[in-house]
């Protein structure tokens, strides 16, 4: 994910870039950068770090006067967070620059198709490829910009929202969007440009948003055209009227960043095995795992090293790569695996878990690890982060920033990735059937559009919020792949209602926790179909008998805990394994709206910090 702006028309254009990505920061920002255009000159600057690094560094670096500006703010993909990989980058010709939101995911053969044309590249990124793309066609065929980009975008397979500037052509900026946002502020006279409406909100209240697969040449003294990219068919323009306020549209339209990020799971999901993940041919690729496969295959066991909401999925994990590959795994907190003078070998692999990267005591340990001879992966959200360049390989999550405090988008991702990780492990040991190890991938791809289906909970979980905001105390149980889940709905509960709430494997009820239970005492049951239903079912049973309210979370058309439970919330079915994947939806729903409810703030709750990057 990243933020662009763009402005043409007869004000400064350098201020309202640099606002109007400050608004967009929470879309990504590993690095900055700005392209203005004076009438005669293109200027570019641009620099690791936030905009406000940007902003000092471009005012000493270049004037910033002219009409005509493009900025961006990043989040890595393509290449690591420095100056180089910022954009707008530039073609070799200098002529044109770029700025791009996405990925251009076949941009491996272009660029060596380019070099062979003689291109040459300073940056790791697709984007510099796809400028000199559109450079090339416009040589090759003498066409106009908007006709070159047209071409080029034809080319290429990804996601992008990408504002073109041609100093030959400087009355226009061409835009186009396939996956990511784009939207055009149409003023009197003046255009803004942005991934969405929050740059331009004091300028205008009229806005187009381009829709996938459509370009406009945004002209100034011209009616805005806007073209689809397959077969140059002319769209008419949709004028919104925005009746949004600033904060609301930073946040898409929802309340708090923690609900966008609940909503954005079933995309970041895809995010993540897309180009990983090829369920046809049974092909997983992650570079990271592929390198070090050696390492996984030849390992005594695998340790899992992390915090929170990561260790969480640390404890998914163990189930999953020891019933599908047969490694033996240990999950372990960060924190105290740091201190306790671990027993660690050369023939152990380390996994640590982070969404920041930057977590101080999974850093620790992973320092700790590695002296002892251990090889360490990162499984990270944060591209170029500590923990991310600590490791000695690892595999990134495409969860893109999350901003609220309680991890949600994080979470799934992050068993995303060591799902497929578990399946490329197995395949390569050869312990799951090859029916079984097909059947698992093509359920995986299935999953974004569960999680869709799943977050249909939305309303029966603010109903079930209502009733049982003003507890003291809850519990939540779950068995088997869903004993994790069950710790980490008890997690979000507490750090954003401030509820106490207990994660226990259901069996484990019986041992103490039930002396707890009675008639005001919510119970939160993850029951689904697959896994080991008969006897949640029993334990269930076991609740009720003591006057607990139960609310379960069970497997769409289910009867038997329906006529048990006091709520039920109904998901749809998936596989054992993969089901964490969807349980946990409604959890953190659930939480969200008794947080909101007890009028807690939800995205920066007391205490608490995004990155615990102290001990
Ligand atoms: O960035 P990390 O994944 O390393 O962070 C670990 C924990 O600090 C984090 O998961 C924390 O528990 C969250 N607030 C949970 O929602």
């Amino acid at each position: 994910m990243c933020g662009i702006v763009g402005y043409i028309g007869h004000r400064e254009a350098y201020p309202i870039v640099i606002k109007g990505l400050k608004r967009l920061e929470y879309r990504g920002y590993d690095s900055a950068g700005v392209m203005l255009y004076d009438g005669s000159d293109l200027k570019v600057s641009k620099t690791k770090g936030k905009v406000s690094d940007l902003e000092e560094r471009s005012t000493k670096e270049i004037s910033t006067s002219g009409t005509i500006g493009m900025g961006h703010t990043r989040w890595a993909t393509h290449g690591v967070p420095n100056d180089v990989n910022s954009h707008p980058h530039l073609s070799n010709s200098g002529n044109l620059a770029i700025i791009h939101n996405g990925i251009i995911e076949n941009y491996e053969p272009l660029k060596k198709e380019l070099i062979n044309r003689g291109y040459t590249f300073k940056s790791d990124t697709d984007t510099e490829v796809l400028v000199n793309l559109i450079e090339d066609v416009q040589k090759k065929d003498g066409l106009k910009l908007g006709k070159a980009v047209q071409v080029a975008l034809n080319q290429v397979v990804g996601a992008y929202a990408i504002c073109v500037f041609d100093k030959n052509k400087p009355d226009e900026i061409v835009v186009a969007r396939l996956g990511s946002p784009l939207a055009i502020g149409v003023g009197e006279n003046e255009f803004f440009i942005a991934s969405d409406a929050s740059p331009f909100i004091e300028y205008t209240s009229n806005a187009i948003y381009l829709e996938d697969e459509e370009m406009a040449i945004v002209r100034l003294h011209k009616p805005l055209k806007i073209r689809k990219i397959k077969d140059d068919s002319l769209v008419d323009p949709y004028v919104q009227e925005l009746q949004m306020n600033l904060e609301q549209i930073e946040k898409g339209g929802y309340d708090h960043f923690m609900l966008k990020e609940i909503y954005e799971q079933p995309n970041v999901i895809k995010d993540t095995y897309r180009g990983r993940l090829h369920s046809t041919t049974g092909i997983i690729q992650m570079a990271g795992v592929e390198d070090n496969l050696e390492k996984f295959l030849n390992a005594d066991r695998i340790l899992i090293i992390a915090c929170g909401t990561s260790w969480h999925a640390g404890l998914v994990a163990e189930y999953i790569i020891e019933e599908f590959a047969r490694i033996p795994v240990e999950v372990e907190y960060a924190s105290e695996f740091r201190y306790r003078n671990p027993i660690i070998t050369p023939k152990d692999v380390v996994i640590a878990i982070s969404q920041s990267g930057e977590t101080a005591d999974t850093l620790a340990a992973i320092k700790l690890a590695k002296e002892k001879g251990a090889f360490v992966f990162g499984v990270c959200n944060v591209v170029g982060s500590s923990i991310s360049r600590e490791t000695n390989g690892g595999a990134y999550t495409h969860a893109g920033p999350e901003i609220g405090v309680a991890s949600t988008k994080a979470f799934t991702t992050q068993i995303t990735v060591l799902t497929m990780m578990a399946l490329r492990l197995a395949k390569a040991k050869g312990t799951l059937s090859n029916s079984d190890y097909f059947r698992y991938l093509q359920e995986l791809e299935l999953i974004p559009e569960k999680v869709l289906e799943a977050l249909n909970t939305n309303d029966i979980s603010k109903e079930i919020a209502a009733i049982y905001k003003d507890a003291s105390n809850c519990l939540y149980l779950g068995r088997g792949y869903n004993f994790p889940v069950a710790l980490e709905g008890a997690l979000k509960l507490k750090e954003i209602s401030y509820i106490h709430a207990e994660g226990y494997p259901a069996a484990e009820m019986k041992h103490g926790p039930i002396a707890l239970i009675d008639e005001k005492m919510p119970v939160v049951v993850i029951a689904p179909k697959q896994g080991h239903y008969d006897k949640v079912v029993s334990n269930i049973q076991e609740i009720k008998s003591r006057s607990g309210k139960i609310i379960a979370i069970v497997t769409k058309g289910d009867v038997q805990v329906k006529e048990l439970a006091d709520h039920v919330i109904e998901i749809p079915e998936t596989s054992d394994a993969l089901s964490p994947l969807i349980t946990t939806i409604p959890l953190q729903l659930l939480s969200y709206h008794i947080a909101v409810l007890r009028g807690c703030n939800v995205d920066q709750p007391r205490n608490l910090a995004k990155s615990v990057t102290v001990e």
